[in-house]
């Protein structure tokens, strides 16, 4: 394949990538957008095998057996991880990017078949410099983040004295190191040093961030991946790779400040790491000791006030993910609208464990679009509903992130179903949630507690609304 057809391709490629970003944004157009994705990819790599940089039948074999090793662990782990851990396998995958970068810049700077001179070398090891730099930061913070998703590390922030002036002295480190790396014919040393120091880095910053926060750390670990592939790209001279890079980047980027919106943070503290923090006290890990009486409720009484009510919002949370209990979810809204009750969703934005899983779920259980709303359409319409379902869902609907300035989840915006004739809470037991704190709300005059698993409690209203 000559170079000409190989641009093309990459061109084509890159188009189809943008229309798959813009299919994704949308959940009637998303199952498109994901075949533009897949066939851009498609073409992305038979243009890079058949292209004019790979030749003879030791580099076919090279391609053929790493293809074969990390397309068998890709379907390995699509087959195996469950939806709940979906959080986890994007961070161990956004490490692996960070490595390949790293990975590829040392390569590239030993590599004894470059030739660059003069400005050329610079750009060129500038680019090295900075691929290594973003790739180490992203690998070290992945890695934490993975282990703080996945609970082998402590959700607890570890906040370190002075932290933000031992982030500036490293970034001022990494800057001198960057001079010092130009400026000699041999600068291995200078890029070891960096690399420890931007690994130290991707370490401090995520370890700083609490439990609540993490749904940013996933995203803003999204947009550095993006980067580190784009920075790839400079290395490797590819095109594709560089603008892959940067929509990856910025799309990360966008939705970082999306969920900073979402979860009233600042997008800039995000960045420097270890925010969300000062304003209250970390979240107690292992949940905390309940704080007052509740009440109690069967299934059987759920289905009654259920057949009563003429507004329902359902909640949709966690738990339901846990539980799979969407389909029994579906199966109830059916079977309520049938009855003429206008059931609807309400979605908040850092529900379950990433980006638009409620969604997902709904959309997998054929719950129709235009029930499913945001949290900021359907906030106000909790005064003139009957009953408010809340299914596995509990941060998302904690009156202290208003009520409490001490609260960690202090300022997050929440759906407001207290203001409900009458709140369900769907859970197992009265423990915390992800962030680890109390829920004033299980304790409020209005609320019921239906305590099992979502599923199975479901199951029995559903048979209640039957009978
Ligand atoms: P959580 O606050 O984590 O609450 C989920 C609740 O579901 C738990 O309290 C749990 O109580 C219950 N549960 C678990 N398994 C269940 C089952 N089988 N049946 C019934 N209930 C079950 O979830 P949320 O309200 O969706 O809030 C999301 C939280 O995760 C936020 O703090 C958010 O910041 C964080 N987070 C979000 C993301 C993204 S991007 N969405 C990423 C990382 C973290 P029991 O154990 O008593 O059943």
């Amino acid at each position: 394949m000559s170079e000409g057809l190989v641009t093309v391709s990459y061109i084509g490629a890159t188009i189809l990538f943008i229309l798959s970003l813009g299919g994704l944004s949308n959940p009637e157009t998303a199952r498109r957008g994901n075949i533009y994705g897949i066939v851009g990819m498609a073409i992305a790599i038979l243009a890079t095998i058949f292209g004019p940089k790979i030749s003879g039948a030791t580099s076919f074999a090279t391609l053929l057996v790493a293809m074969a090793v990390g397309g068998s662990v890709g379907v390995f782990a699509a087959i195996k991880v469950k939806m709940t851990e979906m959080p986890e396998l994007v961070a161990l995958m956004h490490s692996l990017v960070g490595l390949a970068a790293v990975l590829v810049g040392y390569a590239n700077y030993i590599d004894p078949t470059a030739s660059f001179y003069g400005a050329e070398k610079t750009i060129h090891e500038v680019e090295i410099y900075v691929g290594v730099l973003i790739g180490a930061v992203t690998f070290s913070g992945s890695v934490i983040a993975f282990g703080k998703l996945s609970a082998k590390i402590s959700g607890k922030p570890v906040l370190l004295p002075a932290r933000h002036w031992l982030n500036l002295g490293l970034l001022v480190a990494a800057i001198l190191l960057g001079r010092w790396f130009i400026s000699v014919d041999s600068g291995m040393i200078p890029l070891l040093l960096m690399t420890v120091i931007a690994l130290a880095f991707g370490v401090h910053m995520v370890m700083a961030i609490g439990g609540a926060d993490m749904p940013v750390v996933v995203s803003m670990l999204n947009s550095y991946s993006g980067w580190a592939a784009s920075a790839t790209g400079f290395m490797l001279s590819n095109d594709l790779l560089i603008v892959t890079g940067a929509l990856v980047g910025s799309s990360g980027a966008i939705l970082s400040y999306i969920m900073c919106r979402a979860m009233n943070r600042h997008f800039l503290s995000v960045i420097a790491g270890g925010f969300g923090t000062e304003g209250g006290a970390p979240a107690a890990a292992g949940g905390v000791q309940p704080a007052g009486e509740v009440q109690p409720i069967s299934a059987v009484e759920t289905a009654e006030l259920l057949r009563e009510a003429s507004n329902v919002i359902i909640v949709p949370g966690y738990g339901m993910a846990v539980a799979q209990a969407q389909h029994t979810v579906f199966e109830i809204t059916k079977l309520l609208r049938e009855k003429g009750v206008n059931v609807r969703f309400g979605i908040h934005p850092v529900a379950g464990r990433m980006p638009g899983h409620m969604n997902v779920l709904l959309a997998e259980a054929k719950v129709p679009y235009d029930i499913v709303l945001e949290m900021d359409e359907i906030n106000e319409d909790f005064p003139e509903t009957d009953v408010a379902m809340v299914i596995g869902a509990n941060d998302i609907v904690n009156p202290g992130a208003q009520e409490d300035p001490s609260s960690p989840i202090a300022g997050m915006p929440v759906l407001e179903v207290w203001k409900a004739k009458t709140s369900i809470v769907m859970k197992r037991s009265m423990a915390s949630g992800y962030a680890g704190v109390d829920n004033p709300l299980f304790y409020k005059d209005n609320n019921r507690m239906l305590f099992g698993d979502a599923k199975k409690m479901l199951e029995e209203v559903l048979k209640g609304l039957q009978s």
